[in-house]
C-alpha cells in the first residue's frame, strides 16, 4: 500500500459524496454517504493505526485530516483514540457520518434537539468495522470509546470552520455552545 493509493481511494469516495450531497441532504442521502464510507473502510490496509497513531501530546484522541475542499466543505477525518474518549450530547450544524475501522465507538442518539431540555437517550449503536452511523445537522448524539478506536468522521463542513456547535452541559444542566479549537493533524497527501 502507498500514500498515493490512499489518496486515490479518498478522492474517489469524496467525489461520490460531493455528488450525493449536491442532490440534497436528507435521511436517504446521509445513508448513501454512510454506505460509501463503509465501502472506503473496506480498504482497511490504507488506514492503519500505525499510520494514524493517537498523538501522545493530546488527550488520547487525535484527528487526522484526510480530505477537505478549498471552500471548507466535505471534511474527512480519521479519529484515532488510544484508549478512552467521550463527547457529551451535541449536534454538528452540518451532516455527519462515523464509520468504523478498528475498535468500538458507542454512539447514543437522543430524542431532543439542542435547546429542548435534558437529552433523553433514543437508542444506542456501536460503530465498528463494517458499520457506521449518519446524522442530519440537528441530530444529537454522544460518543463513548473504551479500549481504543480508529474511525472515519466525515462532515459536510470543516469542523474548525463551523460556528460554535451546541452541547449539553451536564454540570450546568443546560445547552451551551462550543467552538471546536482542538488541533487537527493535516494528513492530506
Ligand atoms: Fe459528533
Amino acid at each position: 500500500m502507498t500514500n498515493s493509493e490512499r489518496a486515490v481511494a479518498v478522492a474517489d469516495a469524496m467525489s461520490d459524496i460531493r455528488e450525493i450531497d449536491h442532490a440534497g441532504i436528507d435521511r436517504d442521502s446521509v445513508e448513501l454517504i454512510r454506505q460509501r464510507l463503509i465501502q472506503l473502510a473496506q480498504q482497511k490496509e490504507l488506514f492503519s493505526w500505525s499510520d494514524f497513531p493517537p498523538d501522545d501530546s493530546r488527550d488520547g484522541s487525535t484527528l487526522y485530516l484526510l480530505s477537505q475542499d478549498d471552500d471548507h466543505r466535505f471534511a474527512l477525518y480519521l479519529q484515532s483514540v488510544a484508549d478512552t474518549t467521550q463527547a457529551p450530547p451535541h449536534d454538528h450544524l452540518t451532516w455527519a457520518c462515523i464509520v468504523g475501522l478498528e475498535g468500538k465507538e458507542l454512539n447514543r442518539r437522543y430524542e431532543q434537539r439542542a435547546g429542548q431540555g435534558c437529552p433523553k437517550v433514543l437508542d444506542e449503536f456501536v460503530v465498528e468495522h463494517g458499520t457506521g452511523i449518519a446524522f442530519l445537522p440537528d441530530d444529537v448524539h454522544s460518543i463513548h470509546v473504551e479500549g481504543g478506536s480508529l474511525n472515519f468522521h466525515c462532515y459536510g463542513h470543516d469542523l474548525l470552520d463551523l460556528p460554535a456547535r451546541n452541547y449539553w452541559s451536564q454540570s450546568d444542566g443546560e445547552w451551551r455552545t462550543m467552538k471546536i479549537q482542538y488541533p487537527i493533524i493535516d494528513a492530506r497527501s
